[in-house]
Order: structure tokens, then sequence, then C-alpha cells
């Protein structure tokens, strides 16, 4: 016999209309404001808001991503995306994962090629042998203000290199050449980082329920 637990719940449909999307990382921004293109939707950021940025406190991609679509979602009446994504690195045994952002801090800002150089700095400390295999992963939650929240979880996999290569993108980019390619996340064109990138595996499955 099965209880009320095991009944499916169906996944509620994103009507047309404004979508906040729930970053203050113009790179995350562009990069699902193109993954939305085409849907009908109303596009505008938790910056242009002038929303404030909730502090991640979940020890979890998932919880994080919830309480950024959360906050955005209750402060601006409208439903609210928010993506919490990290790099996951084999041989630290998954580390920087959901402190990824938190290893580029300094007391004046993020500094992206510290945080970079701090990973490598680690692995190499891990031997020479060790392997560079890494994955980034992408939890997108979706939250209305009535308190509902959908989440999709998607990854790449893919080879940490050093030293760092190429300019486009944003954050580990130029040390991340995912598998099957021989250009980093940062050497690849955007439209083509878009259509493997860890983010658009979670927003395929999104796209799939929602829509
Ligand atoms: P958070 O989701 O705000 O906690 O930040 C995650 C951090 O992971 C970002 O600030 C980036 O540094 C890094 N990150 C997430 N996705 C990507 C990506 O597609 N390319 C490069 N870095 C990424």
């Amino acid at each position: 016999m099965s209880g009320e637990g095991d009944i499916p719940q169906a996944i509620r449909k994103l009507a047309p209309g404004k979508l906040v999307i729930a970053s203050h990382n113009k790179g995350k921004v562009r990069e699902i404001a193109a993954l939305l293109e085409g849907r009908g939707l109303d596009v505008v950021s938790a910056a242009e808001l002038d929303l404030p940025e909730p502090a991640e406190t979940g020890t979890t991609f998932f919880a994080n991503a919830e309480l950024k679509a959360r906050a955005a979602a209750d402060l601006s009446g409208y439903p609210a995306l928010a993506d919490d994504s990290g790099l996951c690195v084999d041989a630290l045994g998954g580390d920087p994962g959901v402190y990824t952002a938190d290893w580029a801090e300094t007391p004046t800002g993020r500094d992206w090629n510290l945080a970079m150089q701090k990973v490598e700095d680690a692995v190499q400390a891990k031997g020479l042998d060790v392997s560079r295999a890494a994955h980034f992963v992408s939890v997108l939650a979706l939250a209305w203000p009535d308190g509902h929240v959908e989440w999709f979880e998607g990854r790449a996999d893919g080879t940490l290199v050093w030293p760092p290569r190429g300019t486009v993108g944003f954050g580990y980019d130029p040390v991340f050449q995912p598998l099957g390619h021989d250009q980093t996340y940062a050497e690849l064109p955007h439209e083509t980082k878009n259509a493997i990138s860890h983010r658009n595996a979670a927003f395929k499955l999104m796209e799939a329920a929602v829509f």
C-alpha cells in the first residue's frame, strides 16, 4: 500500500510574465538570460531591482539556491530563479564545492586569479600524479511568492588545467576544460559554453518540467 508521501507531486508550470534572476553575478545573469530567451518572459535581475544579496548560509547547493530564489521572490512579488554553483575537484574531496565563491574572498573583494591559484596549490600539494578530474555543479531553484519552489541539478565533467587559459566568461572558467573539448570554458565562445555547461544541464531539466 502506498502512503500519501508516495504520490508524485506535479511540477508547477512557469507562466509568461516577469521573472527575477536572483543573482548579482553579471556572468551568471548573462548566461541565464540567454538560456531563457524566446520563452516570453520579462527577465529582470535582482541587481536591476536593487534587491539585497542574501548571505549564503546553506551548506548545500540546493539550500543556497533556494534561499537566494526565496529572498528575491518574497521581496519582488514575482517568481525568481537562482543558481547556486561551484567547482568540485576530485583530488580535494569535492572542494571548493559550495564554498567556491568564498575561496576568492579578499579584504577588498573577490579575486578570481587568487582563487584559481589556491585551487591549483591545493591540488599540487596532493602530489604530482594526483587526478586533475573536476566537475562544475549548478542547482537552479525556481521560487514563487506563495512559497512554492522547484529545484533542478546539472553537472559538467572536465579537467583542471594550469596555467589558466582564455579571457571569455567569469570565475574559474580559465582553469576548467570540459570533457570532449581541448579549450577551457574561457576559450570557448559564449554559445558553445552555454550549450554544454553545468548551468545548461540544469536548465534543460527545468525547461522540460516548467514550460
Ligand atoms: P555562488 O553560486 O554564488 O555561490 O558562486 C559560485 C561560484 O562558482 C561563482 O562565483 C564562480 O566563481 C563559480 N562558478 C560557478 N559557475 C561557474 C562557471 O560557469 N564558470 C566559472 N566559474 C563558475
